[in-house]
């Protein structure tokens, strides 16, 4: 028997690392999705949607790990309602202590006759035979109707009572497009809740995309109306606009939990660190005036406000910075610190480094800490999650040497380790170093990518700060993106080319394979 659950405890579904993943340019690698994992563990999410198994191998793979390894959290795949779709996040979650599948169909007469090509009737039978073939998996399935809210209610409402039927244990109502606004969503629940008794017996969810700014605003309004899990990503990433924002919402039910009457299982003081930890790895800067873990989220500027806070906090702020963990980047480290004060260190911020990887963490430990006096916990971040983006899949700069001079336009040649393990040199004259270094590595690796986006920010303040790169490139018809972390803003851009450029040549491959042949259609009974 699954225990009894809370009534008014909100389920925290987190679909950064499959609907966030979606965000252009972004591409993570099974380290990086297996990081973010775990720290969406401590963070206390309940569910973590951790990719697209049938997408690709790397998707699959990812979602497998993830299983293996992170325990506590429910993990789920994602499935058309395709029998390989199903099968093969059934295969991916399979180790997990607690697997969910879910899958999905459109019920929208948008998508059905334009996308599916299809016919009501036929994403009846699917919708039921999805569920009813992944119920033959796991016991945990959720449904959702993609594209709900621009759908006929009364025909979601028919496919939603065919999927409860089925067995499916949470009902998730998607605003796929961002379309619907809260009062309206209220009633559509309130409807739906009333054509379909058996929704009562199951998990309401609500996933709600941001193209009108409501995603927050309109996954709160779901609450209201009943919802008792809502999907939601880091930074509120996702697709085009992105998701509802995790620490948004769940600050929110936080804040106003008296009111509200419902809360969350999350632990807060976790809420900054996720979000500095997705953003460095995605390479998606957040904006200094994001709610909630925006750099300037507790900043007083004006002397009215800088004087009330100082006086009382409470006059200017409903909400406790450290609550949302941003104090966290006390002093921790000294240049004659050891490998053990390393490792407890990193210990403290969540991070199970040993063995080779404690080396390397230790060795570029000292080489920061040779050049900058103090090494804070937002470095020994910055610097843990920089190792993590090196995998055996891509291209690893090895090393780079630059001539520059305003007499002469600046030379480089670069060195890298390709995925084979052999070493592979380019050299390149160009308008300036940082110029000379990147067609330097497309020298190398034979690839023609082409810079889009190019930017440079610090870790931490000071002038001995960590500079950060972030590189967006168009790599054989494929947007990518890839970071750098170093004190040498010139080293730090080449780590961060060599990766874009590497997760462009994975992204290709990724969608030649998409290219082939669509896997066999679920049966409608
Ligand atoms: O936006 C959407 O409809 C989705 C579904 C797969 C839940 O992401
Ligand atoms: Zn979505």
């Amino acid at each position: 028997m699954p225990p009894a659950r809370d009534p008014d405890q909100v389920l925290i579904f987190d679909t950064t690392l499959r609907d966030g993943e979606q965000s252009p340019g972004i591409s993570l690698n099974v380290a990086e999705k297996l990081e973010i994992a775990h720290q969406l563990a401590r963070l206390g999410v309940d569910v973590i949607e951790a990719g697209f198994p049938i997408t690709s191998p790397g998707d699959f793979e990812a979602v497998q790990a993830i299983s293996r390894q992170v325990r506590e959290p429910i993990i789920t795949g994602l499935a058309r309602t395709h029998v390989a779709d199903i099968d093969s996040a059934a295969q991916a979650v399979r180790d997990a202590e607690r697997p969910r599948i879910h899958t999905f169909i459109s019920t929208s007469d948008i998508h059905i006759v334009h996308q599916l090509q299809s016919t009501r009737e036929d994403v009846l039978g699917q919708a039921r035979a999805a569920v009813a073939h992944a119920k033959g998996y796991v016991e945990d399935v959720e449904f959702s109707p993609m594209d709900a809210t621009r759908a006929e209610l009364e025909f979601t409402a028919e496919v939603c009572a065919a999927a409860i039927e089925e067995g499916a244990t949470t009902i998730n109502i998607p605003d796929t497009v961002g379309y619907t606004m809260p009062q309206e969503f209220t009633a559509y629940l309130g409807r739906l809740y009333e054509l379909v008794p058996g929704l009562g017996d199951v998990v309401v969810s609500v996933h709600c995309h941001d193209d009108l700014g409501l995603a927050v605003a309109n996954s709160f309004a779901g609450v209201l109306a009943g919802a008792r899990q809502v999907e939601c990503a880091v930074n509120g990433l996702g697709e085009r606009a992105g998701n509802a924002s995790l620490e948004e919402i769940v600050m929110l039910l936080h804040t106003r939990r008296a009111d509200v009457g419902a809360h969350t299982g999350v632990n807060t003081h976790e809420l900054a660190r996720t979000s500095r930890l997705v953003s460095r790895l995605t390479g998606y800067v957040v904006q200094p005036n994001k709610a909630v873990v925006g750099r300037n989220a507790f900043a007083h500027e004006s002397g009215i406000h800088q004087d009330g806070v100082l006086k009382e906090r409470t006059t200017y702020e409903i909400m406790d910075a450290t609550t949302v963990g941003l104090d966290a980047n006390s002093i921790v480290l000294g240049k004659h610190s050891g490998r053990h004060a390393l490792r407890q260190a990193l210990e403290e911020l969540g991070f199970n480094v040993s063995g080779q990887a404690l080396n390397t963490a230790f060795k570029r430990f000292k080489e920061i800490a040779d050049k900058k006096k103090q090494v804070t916990a937002m470095d020994l971040e910055a610097l843990v999650t920089d190792e993590l983006r090196d995998d055996d899949t891509g291209y690893a700069l090895e090393w780079f040497d630059v001539e520059a001079s305003s007499r002469r336009p600046p030379h480089a040649t670069v060195a890298l380790r390709t995925p084979d393990g052999d070493e592979v040199q380019g050299s390149f004259t160009g308008d300036g170093p940082v110029d000379a270094i990147f067609r330097a590595i497309n020298a190398a690796t034979g690839v023609d990518a082409r810079l889009r986006e190019f930017r440079v920010d610090a870790v931490t303040g000071g002038q001995d700060a960590l500079g950060e790169t972030s590189v967006v490139l168009e790599v054989l018809g494929q947007s990518a993106a890839g970071q750098g972390v170093a004190t040498d803003i010139l080293e730090a851009a080449a780590r961060a080319y060599t990766r874009a450029l590497s997760n462009g040549v994975r992204r290709a491959r990724a969608a030649e394979q998409a290219a082939a042949p669509e896997p066999e259609v679920a049966q409608t009974p």
